[in-house]
């Protein structure tokens, strides 16, 4: 190792240019260990720097060469604890659907920097494949914008403008598959048995057999299976998600070496975190279900040394809508513990917060609640209340099985509440690759479609327009006292609804329900005032609460009232939910643990009587002195 070690040091140090050294050279030094120890166990070094070795080193001094002055000092400036802000609040849009292209996005900084955002995680915009792409999810070329959205040079210009507004950039890495029509694959398919090894690929009928027999299926309706037979290569590709997306093979040292400098590559064009797509799908293992395995884990860490030698200032951010108990290792565990993702989605929460509001249960947020684990310092959960994709049931298998000590729901039940077609359902949405009615997969629409806002607006009822309003409030104010990081999805901070018009398009997938244009002149209309005005009243009430710092814990309450839920941050704050359709009265001496200090309603900023009512999905934040 440290022959390796040495002989690594020094092709890096040949690479740097001289006002950047001493810099480089010490970081090379702090994290250059663990990067070597990380990449030994992946690959077979055999004590030797190896050619892709070689070209990874020349590549990370070049990246340290080339990085942007002002990123470079960013870098030296960026506390570790960062993300750990009060206004540190996120939104989450695909650039065409926001604003056409980069340079739209660049023109509609004034708006999210207005809203409270201080993070724009913007979906896949890279090069992606032509026709079917998964929403940009298949990547050709991840060194280029795709040329349908701008060019390299609006992304530098977008990035600078956003950091004059203090907003970060989030990127997707879409690091497990690329297109089928990336170079790599097309070489692969034209025979060249240099960049099949960059893939999966196999020939024998019964071994994909053998495989696919532990694996779960992401699309079992769409496209089921995890392998595609490709014709010219005679043999059948590892595709986790769609047929056109080709995993790739990172037990190949020269895949790593492309993928970790394409990485730094975009860091240097501003991009501040990545969302590593899909990260629990890396590794492939013959007999396991290819998930979370501890080379996965192994490569991010990786990822994460090389960002802390060439850009620190970035952070990494797990994609992986696994159940709890497998999100917290992408923080890093033992002595890796906060060397790895410094975000996650906590997909548990989310889903746990729809599956209550149907159920009517406050038990069901609680229970994950009291098992999510703290991160390690400088780590955030990130919570959500929609995104692009479907909210996936999976996530919450055990807990509906009544595995976790609680008593269990009906999944399937859910996903019918959430389409529609159970009794006393507000919903528009839509089931997820489950046309049974009786077996569970994922839900789709937006917030306000699943949370009966439009179904109420068409219909002229006051009374639905407003508790439908509520929900929404509700939604958002339990994410946004949740411990980690918020994030907004499009639309949702006015309502926007359905988007009817997907099944219009080619590739008519049904996630595309929720991923409607932007509607400007919606977004400053009246009827949408009272939704607006509540979300932007909790973003602000969220920046001046000390205690709803990411890091600061969180404990859930639970009542005699089944669909109160209780969310305290540390001593001095707790938000009350109502997850009902009946009005509750709530007395403060219910509060056992914090009774007797003087509460301030947070929202409303008056003192917080000792009795008083929480209206059909009411909400209350309460902050004591
Ligand atoms: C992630 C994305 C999803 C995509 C999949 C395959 O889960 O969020 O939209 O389909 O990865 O890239």
């Amino acid at each position: 190792m440290t022959d390796l070690l040495t002989t690594a040091r020094r092709h890096f140090a040949a690479g740097l240019i001289a006002p950047r050294r001493s810099v480089a050279l010490a970081r090379f030094d702090a994290h250059g260990p663990r990067l070597f120890e990380l990449l030994s166990s992946l690959y077979a070094l055999n004590g030797g720097v190896t050619e892709p070795i070689r070209c990874l080193l020349a590549g990370l001094a070049h990246a340290i060469n080339q990085r942007p002055d002002d990123l470079f000092e960013l870098d030296a400036a960026r506390p570790a604890d960062w993300l750990d802000r009060t206004d540190m609040v996120g939104y989450s849009t695909y650039v065409e659907r926001f604003a056409g292209t980069l340079a739209g996005v660049r023109e509609r900084v004034p708006y999210l920097h207005a809203l409270g955002i201080r993070y724009l995680h913007l979906l896949p915009f890279l090069k992606a494949r032509a026709g079917d792409n998964d929403g940009g999810f298949a990547v050709s070329d991840y060194g280029q914008i795709d040329p349908a959205l701008g060019s390299n040079a609006d992304l530098d210009a977008l990035t600078t403008d956003l950091r004059g507004h203090g907003i970060s950039l989030a990127a997707d890495f879409v690091l497990n598959h690329c297109a089928d029509d990336h170079p790599w694959a097309l070489a692969a398919r034209a025979g060249d048995p240099h960049f099949r090894q960059f893939f999966h690929v196999y020939t024998d009928r019964a071994q994909i057999e053998r495989l696919e027999a532990e694996l779960p299926q992401v699309f079992p309706e769409s496209a089921p299976g995890n392998f595609s037979f490709v014709p010219e290569l005679d043999a059948w590709v590892w595709t986790t998600f769609n047929p056109y997306q080709w995993d790739l093979n990172w037990s190949n040292p020269e895949l790593f070496q492309h993928m970790a400098l394409a990485l730094l590559n975009l860091a240097n064009r501003g991009v501040e975190v990545f969302r590593l797509d899909s990260a629990a799908y890396l590794w492939k293992r013959d007999g396991s279900d290819c998930r979370n395995l501890p080379e996965a884990h192994a490569v991010l860490q990786a990822l994460r040394a090389l960002l802390d030698i060439a850009a620190p200032s970035v952070a990494l951010k797990a994609e992986v809508i696994v159940p709890l108990s497998e999100v917290s290792p992408y923080f890093g565990t033992g002595d890796q513990a906060g060397k790895e993702c410094q975000l996650a989605y906590h997909s548990s929460l989310m889903a746990a917060s729809w599956a209550a509001l149907a159920e009517q249960r406050a038990e069901i947020v609680a229970d994950v609640i009291a098992r999510t684990p703290a991160p390690p310092a400088g780590c955030v959960w990130l919570n959500y209340v929609r995104c692009h994709d479907d909210i996936g049931w999976w996530v919450l298998r055990e807990e509906a099985a009544g595995r976790t000590g609680h008593r269990g729901f009906d999944l399937a039940r859910i996903a019918r509440f959430f389409a529609g077609s159970e009794a006393g359902s507000y919903a528009e949405g839509e089931a997820f690759q489950s046309t049974d009615p009786h077996v569970f997969h994922g839900s789709n629409g937006m917030t306000a479609s699943l949370l009966g806002l439009h179904r109420a607006l068409a219909a002229d009822n006051d009374d639905a327009i407003e508790l439908a309003t509520r929900r929404h409030l509700l939604l958002y104010a339990i994410t946004l006292s949740a411990v980690g990081i918020p994030q907004i999805y499009m639309g949702d901070e006015y309502g926007l609804g359905n988007n009817h018009e997907y099944r219009d398009t080619a590739d008519a997938d049904g996630r595309g329900l929720h991923r409607p244009v932007m509607d400007w002149q919606l977004a400053q209309a009246s009827t949408f005032n009272r939704l607006r005005s509540g979300i932007e009243r909790l973003i602000q009430a969220r920046r001046h609460c000390a205690s709803l710092r990411p890091s600061t814990p969180m404990r859930a309450l639970t009542f005699s009232q089944p669909a109160l839920l209780g969310i305290t941050r540390g001593e001095h704050f707790i938000g009350l939910y109502n997850l009902g359709a009946q009005p509750m009265t709530f007395d403060l001496a219910q509060l056992p643990s914090l009774a007797g200090q003087h509460w301030r309603d947070l929202l409303h900023d008056t003192a917080c009587p000792s009795t008083f009512t929480l209206m059909p999905y009411d909400l209350r934040w309460l902050a004591s002195t």
